[in-house]
């Protein structure tokens, strides 16, 4: 007998049961779910609205539920069709009529939107804290870097010397961005939905700011119908840990690129690498790619989402079940790269020597021998057009410009003299680029400095 059966003449098509059942997936909110019917009786029993001996008995006997199935002693059932009922069936089957009178001005329209909030908001801050986790690991990459230097790249074409500790820094940038997203993200959902019943709220004298409270939500949910049909908090964090896990895959992408032979910037840890099963010189990036791979993953789940969504009317629609698969894989998925992706980057070799040669070997220091001609008084356009001609001239001689003797350098300028050998050095490219943002030293360390007081403010 289902728990809604009273209007049924007969039972439920087993195909209907299992086609409707969400128990497989949902079962993991059972304790947001139990200690939500706790904080739901216990506000019943402090209302009058059932006695206080009976809201005891519910919320003692919902502990012991609670203990039961982290012991591993309960097994749910398919036909009790989802966890909501699962638990009140068992609750009913321990305590008869008073656990019937858990449900009183509840929905499980209502109670599904409060459990997927509550479950959203503990992983939410277990996914800051593997955040936190990968930019402190970035932090100390950059702090042992800032002298490290490499090519920076526009178009994957060599374009001017940077540090790694620089390169390094822009990541912590992105996912500084992710930790307030998701901050954003949790202050949105932090919104209490029980009252809401079925759609029309209930003619109960509940105390939905007791019930907040209880619960640690920092308000009520305003209208009834949106508190039960809203599941924007669901599709904004799905954006969040898009937006993250593309973040992940840019650094992936980089890192697989870094390990190739053709750049050779970086050597991955054995523990952090895989073989081939038949090619036996392969160190493959692996992590990298999977990370990489597992963000079309979570980009699907926000299509999901926004496709379930769209076109729904008021209020609850049956379809919005299928939000919790797309959730759970998604936050599974963040939650499974962030802290292997972490171990990664932290374990990673330089190949600084490599870096150093890209940045030497690509004219990444043109733009400041224009510069440099700037400063004697040319025009930049001009001197751009006149470095063009000099890099023209090295490629066709096989030579970088710092390896240009005086007398080259003075058939494309009178003004050039011996003081461009230490003003175009690559170190003086880096060191001079010291505005608020850049990768000079002096400035990295200082963005190091802000990055720990944004952590240790968190
Ligand atoms: N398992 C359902 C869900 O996840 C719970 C809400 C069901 N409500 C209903 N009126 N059938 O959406």
């Amino acid at each position: 007998m289902k728990l809604w059966g009273g209007r049924f003449e007969k039972g439920t098509d087993k195909l209907v049961d299992d086609f409707n059942s969400s128990i497989r997936f949902d079962s993991r909110m059972y304790k947001h779910d139990i200690l939500g019917s706790i904080a739901h009786a216990n506000m019943l029993g402090k209302c009058g609205i059932i006695s206080t001996e009976e809201s005891t008995l519910i919320q003692n006997t919902l502990k012991a539920i609670l203990s039961d199935i982290e012991a591993g002693k309960i097994e749910f059932e398919i036909d009790a069709e989802d966890i909501h009922m699962n638990i009140e069936k068992i609750l009913i089957s321990r305590i008869g009529d008073t656990g019937k009178k858990l449900h009183t001005g509840r929905s499980r329209n209502d109670q599904v939107a409060l459990d997927i909030r509550m479950y959203l908001k503990d992983e939410i801050n277990i996914i800051k804290d593997m955040l936190v986790n990968l930019e402190n690991t970035i932090i100390k990459i950059s702090e042992d870097n800032l002298d490290t230097i490499l090519p920076g790249y526009t178009h994957l074409q060599r374009a001017q010397p940077i540090t790694f500790a620089h390169h390094m820094m822009a990541y912590f940038e992105m996912f500084k961005r992710d930790i307030g997203r998701l901050s954003d993200c949790y202050s949105r959902m932090n919104v209490l939905p029980l009252g809401s019943g079925a759609l029309a709220g209930t003619t109960y004298p509940l105390d939905r700011y007791m019930v907040a409270n209880e619960l640690g939500f920092n308000d009520v949910t305003q209208n009834s119908l949106d508190g039960v049909s809203d599941r924007d908090f669901a599709i904004e964090l799905l954006s969040c840990l898009s937006i993250l896990m593309m973040h992940m895959s840019r650094l992936s992408e980089e890192i697989i690129l870094w390990s190739s032979h053709e750049f050779g910037f970086v050597e991955l840890d054995d523990a952090y690498s895989t073989g081939s099963s038949i090619m036996p010189q392969k160190k493959n990036p692996d992590v990298a790619e999977l990370a990489r791979g597992k963000t079309g993953r979570v980009y699907g789940s926000l299509m999901t989402m926004l496709t379930v969504m769209k076109s729904l009317p008021l209020a609850y629609n049956k379809d919005m079940q299928e939000d919790k698969e797309a959730i759970f894989d998604a936050v599974d998925t963040v939650k499974m790269c962030l802290p292997v992706f972490s171990n990664m980057l932290a374990t990673m070799k330089l190949r600084k020597t490599n870096m150093y040669k890209a940045a030497q070997g690509g004219f990444t220091n043109a733009t400041d021998i224009a510069d440099y001609l700037v400063k004697k008084g040319i025009p930049f356009r001009s001197a751009h057009e006149i470095i063009g001609k000099m890099v023209l001239y090295c490629i066709e001689n096989n030579k970088a410009i710092d390896d240009m003797s005086m007398e080259e350098f003075k058939g494309f300028s009178e003004k050039i003299e011996d003081d461009v050998y230490t003003e175009i050095s690559l170190e003086k490219c880096v060191a001079g680029r010291k505005l608020p943002g850049g990768p000079a030293g002096e400035t990295v360390l200082k963005a190091i400095e802000n990055a720990k007081m944004f952590i240790s403010s968190l």
